[in-house]
């Protein structure tokens, strides 16, 4: 981290969707390594209280506008050296609003991707993308030359909005880095509505005495990093700027199912009477995800340093902390939530 810590501070950083859930976390570390943060945000599914700490710091600012307005972009581009793209609309967003989750991730990338160009300040665009490009996995563990075959309009436009920096960067030599999360999870992680993930949801409905959902049998595999480890491998990566025009996967390497998850999240809740509730498939839903973690820990030796079972006492400690809440958060649970 010592190469990342020198070469981020003081650096002019733009993190697009910072107010979400993983794009917080990376604001979080951005400023604790010395660099100078502005968020672009339209607060769609992100929220200011996940940026409360910072509100009132010299070195962050906070501009509210969406990367499909002309205006928004320029405003945040402005003196800008790093960018990091992780604006999106989610998954089960994409069942209900194909269109419009299209838009925002795939063409809206293609806006800010041209905007750069035309901005001679920027150094560098780490584009933030996600396993789900892959579809479901053929081989055990999936690594970057995996093909790509996305189940879902999210997975089909976070396809095109890869490619298109990849296009960036071939056509126009535009520093670029394409990066595929698999599943993250940790604090500020959505339970809400259509955003709303599998841990969240369901360690709030168990908290609050409700039975977990599983959508399906509960068979489908998944591969989870805890969000810091997450934001650290971004950070690393854009960085060392060892893999400008690549691609490259961050993840853990260890499978688990939902099954196991609900099973687990009920005995780290007792007393709560929750038990779990199986339920129709998710439309779409890939039936296994697994990285294979091989090309960022050999070029940058990165590996996740928060287990899966202490990232889940760190997220129910979160809960805790927000005992007062729960109720209010469970009321925007929408059970089956891509209808
Ligand atoms: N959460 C995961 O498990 C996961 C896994 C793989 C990849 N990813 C990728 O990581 C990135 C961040 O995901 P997240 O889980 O933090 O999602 P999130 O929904 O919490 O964050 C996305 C942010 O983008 C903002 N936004 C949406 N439309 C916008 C627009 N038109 N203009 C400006 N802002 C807009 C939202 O308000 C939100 O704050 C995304 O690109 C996602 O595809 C996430």
């Amino acid at each position: 981290m010592q190469q990342a810590v020198e070469k981020l501070a003081g650096k002019k950083c733009l993190v697009t969707g910072g107010a979400g859930f993983i794009g917080s976390h990376l604001v979080d570390l951005l400023i604790e390594e010395g660099a100078q943060v502005r968020v672009l945000d339209n607060l769609a599914t992100g929220k200011k209280e996940n940026l409360a700490q910072h509100f009132g710091k010299a070195e962050f600012e906070f501009l509210e506008g969406s990367i499909l307005e002309p205006r928004d972009i320029q405003r945040a581009l402005q003196g800008i050296e790093l960018i990091f793209h992780l604006v999106c609309r989610g998954v089960r967003h994409s069942i209900k609003y194909p269109e419009e989750n299209h838009l925002v991730n795939a063409h809206g990338t293609l806006k800010l991707l041209q905007a750069v160009r035309a901005t001679e300040s920027v150094r560098y665009f780490t584009h933030v993308s996600s396993s789900e490009v892959y579809g479901t996995s053929r081989q055990a563990a999936m690594d970057e030359e995996h093909p790509t075959f996305p189940h879902t309009v999210y997975g089909a436009g976070k396809l095109a909005g890869e490619a298109y920096a990849r296009a960036f960067y071939l056509t126009y030599r535009m520093p670029v880095a394409v990066i595929r999360p698999f599943n993250v999870f940790g604090p500020r992680s959505h339970f809400e509505g259509d955003a709303g993930e599998m841990i969240p949801k369901s360690l709030l409905r168990a908290l609050t005495g409700h039975p977990v959902l599983v959508f399906g049998e509960g068979s489908q595999e998944r591969d989870f990093t805890y969000v810091t480890d997450t934001a650290r491998a971004i950070v690393e990566i854009t960085a060392s700027m060892l893999f400008t025009g690549e691609t490259v996967n961050i993840g853990s390497g260890r499978a688990v199912t939902i099954r196991e998850i609900a099973e687990k999240i009920i005995s780290l809740t007792p007393g709560t009477n929750a038990g779990i509730e199986y339920t129709e498939a998710r439309p779409g839903d890939v039936q296994r995800l697994l990285c294979d973690t091989g090309l960022l820990k050999k070029k940058l030796g990165f590996t996740p340093q928060v287990s899966f079972e202490q990232g889940l006492a760190r997220v129910i400690g979160w809960f805790r902390e927000n005992e007062n809440k729960l109720g209010e958060w469970y009321a925007a649970d929408t059970g089956k939530n891509w209808q």
